[in-house]
C-alpha cells in the first residue's frame, strides 16, 4: 500500500489539496480532523465540558465513529448519524482542538486511522500523521502558510457562503488554535524529520495541488 501524510496548521489548504490530489491519483482521502471534531460534537451534545479530561475520557465508550466514502467523498458517522456538515462550525473547531490534547482521545482514534491505510492507498491529513499515525508513509508533506494568509482564505470562504465574517476574530482564532495544537504535550503539530515542507502563502489552490501531486508522483516511480 502507498500512504501519503499531509500535516500542517489549520487553514493551510490541506483538505482542498489532499482531496484534489487523491482524486487525481485514485487514492482515498482521509480527513482525520473530522474524527476529533466528531468527538468534540459528541461532548457538546452530551453537555460534557471539553476540557474535563476524565469526563471526556469516560464518554469515549458511548461514542462510535465510522467513516463512509460516498462517491470518493468522506462522510463521518457519529453514533449512527451523518454529522459531516454539523462538525464544521467555529465552536466545534475550537472544542476539537481542546479534546485533541487528551491522550485517551488520541489513543482511541489511533487504530481507526491506521486501519484505513492497511487496505487502501491513502492520502491522510491531520497534525500528527507523519510523526505518529503513519510514521512509515512513503511521502510526508508539511503544508504551511502565514497565519494572515490562512485567515484571509477562511474569511473569503465564509463570504462566499453568504456570511459576514470578522477577519480579526478569525486571525485571532487561528493563532490560538496554532498555539494549542503545537504546544500540547502529546503528538504536537510539528513537521516529521523526513517531511517535505511546502509553504502555500504565495501559491493559489491550483498551483498547490500541482506541486503536491507532482511530488507524490515523483515518489511513486
Ligand atoms: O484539521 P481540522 O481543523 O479539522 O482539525 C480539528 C482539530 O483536531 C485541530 O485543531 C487539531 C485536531 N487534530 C489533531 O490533533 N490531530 C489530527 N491528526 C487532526 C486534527
Amino acid at each position: 500500500m502507498f500512504s501519503v501524510a499531509i500535516d500542517g496548521p489549520a487553514g493551510a489548504g490541506k483538505s482542498t489539496i489532499a482531496k484534489a490530489a487523491a482524486k487525481e491519483l485514485g487514492f482515498i482521502y482521509v480527513d482525520t480532523g473530522a474524527l476529533y471534531r466528531s468527538i468534540a460534537l459528541a461532548c457538546i451534545e452530551m453537555s460534557i465540558p471539553v476540557d474535563d479530561v476524565s469526563a471526556v475520557s469516560a464518554a469515549l465508550e458511548k461514542i462510535s465513529i465510522e467513516l463512509a466514502f460516498v462517491d470518493g467523498t468522506q462522510r463521518v458517522i457519529l453514533n449512527g448519524k451523518d454529522v459531516s456538515d454539523e462538525i464544521r462550525t467555529e465552536k466545534v473547531s475550537m472544542s476539537a482542538s481542546t479534546v485533541s490534547g487528551i491522550p485517551q482521545v488520541r489513543a482511541y482514534l489511533l487504530e481507526l486511522q491506521r486501519s484505513f491505510a492497511k487496505t487502501q492507498n491513502v492520502i491522510m491529513d491531520g497534525r500528527d500523521i507523519g510523526t505518529v499515525v503513519l510514521p512509515d508513509a512513503q511521502v510526508k508533506i508539511f503544508l504551511t502558510a502565514s497565519a494572515q494568509a490562512r485567515a484571509q482564505r477562511r474569511t473569503l470562504q465564509l463570504e462566499q457562503k453568504g456570511e459576514k465574517p470578522d477577519y480579526e476574530k478569525i486571525l485571532e482564532d487561528i493563532i490560538k488554535r496554532d498555539h494549542n495544537d503545537s504546544s500540547r504535550k502529546i503528538a504536537p503539530l510539528r513537521p516529521a524529520e523526513d517531511s517535505i515542507i511546502v509553504d502555500t502563502t504565495e501559491l493559489d489552490p491550483e498551483q498547490s495541488v500541482n506541486r503536491i501531486t507532482e511530488l507524490i508522483k515523483g515518489r511513486m516511480k
